[in-house]
């Protein structure tokens, strides 16, 4: 049998044309060929026929269970003393402690699929689905599992979020590393690159992203670029990992860029974009909630990756998300984000004041438009900011993360990421005025030596 092509499409539902279930296995990964359902898990979904009587789960009684109510308060600005409370009802707080479906309690996967069809103008049913994670890291590593084999080829924009390095090295691929700069990944080095790839060997499987805000440069991808992305993925047939953990705290020009995931609606072959969610940076990071976004072929591979490794996210989590996110309604939702990603713009404000009173002339940045990091080159450290950051810095009390954590490939670089997320104005300063110190020192010794 033939392998579909890539211009092979299945079905024309609303204008939108989803790639084939059998454009899939060929795609994915030796592992994912090989996971088999666990039989309970197979059958779970029947329990909620009506009428039946079920014999099937080993679910533990919650009479026996010790919490027997829930009550939390949240932040609400109608409210006269600023907060609301939400009492969870009995059948919540009995679902909430109950083991849950693989991909996510039915009712907070359905408001996440309502959420994305404001946001990112997918609709259910159009050939994609949604899968509920341990945080949006527990679904990257997943859906990287499902694609990857050792020794394939990955394209990966540099600097790069560290926490997904650490699984490509795992994985033994071959990271490609693609040129970023204040306006994102640049698409026209991704181009030659893949233009002048050696016939003979296997072009990239995926590309791995991180759009809005970006850890750590804190760049946002134009518009144009995107595109040019999406079109490099039909001509060299590779998928696009969109990790977008700050879409939400986006605080740049209104003309915002689409998502990945938003412009492959519109292209022929929609079911290419893996999209990658997260409640951890407007909600709670402790909650450790996050989603997946993409073809169903894939998503099911990272379920039954699941079922091996933890069942599911948790289902106290995901009811407490449910709970707020249920109370806001999607306009409250919105309300929320913007008020978040107002913080954090201020948050910019004030460390960027800070950067120009203590590092004008011995440093370089572009300012961040969306998420919680500052990305500055030291200049006359000699292209290394490694041994400044590590050695003199920390013994004046100052600490933050050299660059060369976030490039695939070993490297010296003079960039440093600060986050601006946390510290009030005058611990900003104080940070900011000890590291100015460091720095004129070490020129000064440079140019002595
Ligand atoms: C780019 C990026 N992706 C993923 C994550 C992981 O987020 P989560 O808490 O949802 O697992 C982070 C966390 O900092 C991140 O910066």
């Amino acid at each position: 049998m033939s392998e579909p092509t890539a211009t092979h499409v299945d079905a024309e539902s609303n204008s939108v044309q989803v790639l084939p279930a059998s454009f899939y296995p060929s795609r994915l990964s030796h592992a994912s060929h090989r996971r088999r359902e666990d039989g309970i898990r197979a059958l779970l979904p029947l329990e909620s026929r009506p009428g039946l009587i079920s014999l099937l789960v080993g679910k533990p009684n919650s009479e026996t269970f010790p919490i027997t109510s829930m009550q939390f308060n949240i932040r609400d600005t109608a409210s006269p003393n600023g907060e609301a409370t939400m009492q969870l009802t009995e059948e919540e707080l009995n679902d909430g402690l109950q083991y849950t479906f693989t991909n996510g309690l039915p009712a907070l996967r359905e408001w996440l699929f309502g959420l994305q069809e404001r946001l990112h103008g997918r609709r259910k049913g159009e050939g994609w689905t949604i899968t509920i994670g341990a945080g949006s890291q527990d679904m990257i590593f997943k859906g990287v599992n499902a694609l990857i084999n050792p020794g394939d080829a990955v394209l990966i924009e540099a600097p790069v979020y560290a926490g997904t390095l650490t699984i490509f090295h795992t994985l033994d691929a071959e990271m490609i590393e693609v040129e970023t700069d204040g306006h994102g990944v640049c698409s026209h080095s991704m181009r030659e690159i893949l233009e002048n790839w050696p016939p003979s060997k296997p072009k990239p499987k995926l590309f791995y992203t991180v759009p809005y805000g970006s850890n750590p440069t804190g760049s946002t991808a134009t518009l144009e670029r995107r595109l040019e992305v999406l079109a490099l993925s039909r001509e060299h047939d590779f998928f696009i990992l969109e990790d977008d953990p700050y879409y939400n705290l986006y605080f740049g020009p209104a003309n915002r860029p689409p998502s990945y995931f938003e412009l492959e609606r519109d292209l022929p072959e929609v079911g290419r974009v893996l999209r990658f969610d997260s409640l951890s940076k407007i909600m709670s990071s402790g909650l450790r909630v996050g989603f997946a976004s993409g073809p169903e072929a894939i998503l099911r591979v990272m379920d039954l990756h699941s079922q091996a490794v933890n069942l599911q996210a948790s289902s106290f989590s995901q009811m407490i998300a449910l709970k707020v996110l249920s109370a806001w309604g999607y306009d409250g939702f919105t309300a929320h984000t913007a008020r978040v990603a107002q913080f954090y713009r201020e948050k910019r404000d004030v460390f960027e004041a800070a950067m120009q009173r203590h590092l004008a002339g011995l440093a370089e940045w572009t300012s961040p438009e969306a998420g919680m990091f500052f990305w500055f080159k030291l200049l006359g450290m000699e292209g290394d900011s490694e041994y400044i950051i590590r050695t003199t810095a920390l013994e004046r009390g100052v600490l933050a993360l050299p660059g060369a954590a976030f490039y695939p490939n070993p490297r010296k670089t003079a960039y440093v990421r600060a986050s601006f997320s946390l510290l009030p104005e005058d611990q900003v300063n104080e940070a900011l005025r000890r590291l100015r110190e460091v720095i004129v020192e070490v020129r000064k010794a440079n140019k002595r030596g």
